[in-house]
């Protein structure tokens, strides 16, 4: 009998993901029998639907808004997942943050010098300061445009990072005093500017999101650094096919190029 691993991303509303088209061509190439599918459930039915899944699923991974609903069902979940109060990746029926280590592997080869301004305060930001507290990062600005949840922020990584939070109407004059910008924000995504100016002491610009933004495309033209949110993805992705004992290092970086 053939047993073909059942994995999938819990998600609403209903997308077809980067993880679907790439996992799904990833296993095509390594001749692994498994299958990646969207599982998409609306909110209120979630908690009829995850121990079904639960049971039903080798390997998934979670979206937003599931991340901090899915806790209750698990049997454990590791450090990481329990500081960042997220889980995004499931197997055996424990729970993984694997954000972070995306975040992490994707920038592990930078010099990360000089002052760090990051901008959000999301479940995205919360990720990239673990990465940036694990690299031995220990000083930074946030700015988020609801202040209250940037100090929310600064509370979680107390004795971890020290955390300078400014108001939003600071972020045009503080990008100034940065070597390196984070956007952790969801601002690009649909092609939208970021009010600021850049210049070209900056470093490094690192921009969490996929698509080719204004940002990204200011801090290029001015001959920055530049990393893109699918950096993040790639890392995090290979973190759950280790998880889920199924990574072709190779095959997984040619499939990831290809697409
Ligand atoms: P995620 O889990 O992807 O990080 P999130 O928790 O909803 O998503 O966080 C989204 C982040 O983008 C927040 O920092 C949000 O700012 P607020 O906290 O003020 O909502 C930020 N964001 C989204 N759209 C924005 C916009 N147009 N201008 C400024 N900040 C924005």
């Amino acid at each position: 009998m053939i047993v073909i691993l059942r994995l999938g991303i819990i998600q609403y509303p209903k997308k077809i993901s980067l993880s679907e088209k790439i996992f799904n061509e990833y296993f095509k190439k390594t001749n692994i029998d498994a299958i990646y599918e969207g599982i998409n459930i609306n909110p209120k039915d979630f908690e009829f639907k995850i121990k079904d899944i639960l049971n039903n699923y080798y390997g998934l991974n979670v979206t937003v808004p599931f991340k901090e609903m899915v806790f209750k069902y698990l049997d454990y979940a590791n450090e990481s997942a329990v500081f960042l109060g997220a889980i995004n990746t499931i197997h055996n029926n424990i729970g993984y943050n694997t954000d972070w280590i995306g975040f992490y592997n994707s920038i592990l080869n930078e010099k990360l010098d000089g002052n760090i301004l990051v901008l959000g305060a999301g479940g995205t930001t919360k990720a990239v300061l673990y990465g940036l507290y694990k690299l031995g990062v220990d000083k930074i600005t946030l700015i988020n445009r609801t202040y209250e949840k940037a100090i929310k922020i600064k509370k979680l990584f107390y004795k971890k990072i020290d955390i300078k939070v400014l108001e939003f109407s600071k972020l045009n004059s503080e990008i100034n005093n940065a070597n390196i910008f984070i956007n952790t924000t969801s601002i690009g995504m649909f092609n939208e500017k970021i009010p600021i100016k850049l210049h070209d002491n900056l470093n490094l610009v690192y921009d969490v999101i996929y698509f080719h933004t204004p940002l990204q495309k200011e801090s290029e033209s001015l001959g920055i650094k530049t990393i893109n949110g699918k950096n993040m993805w790639y890392h995090q992705a290979i973190q759950n096919l280790k998880i889920w004992n199924i990574y072709d290092e190779n095959i997984f970086e040619k499939v990831y190029n290809n697409i």
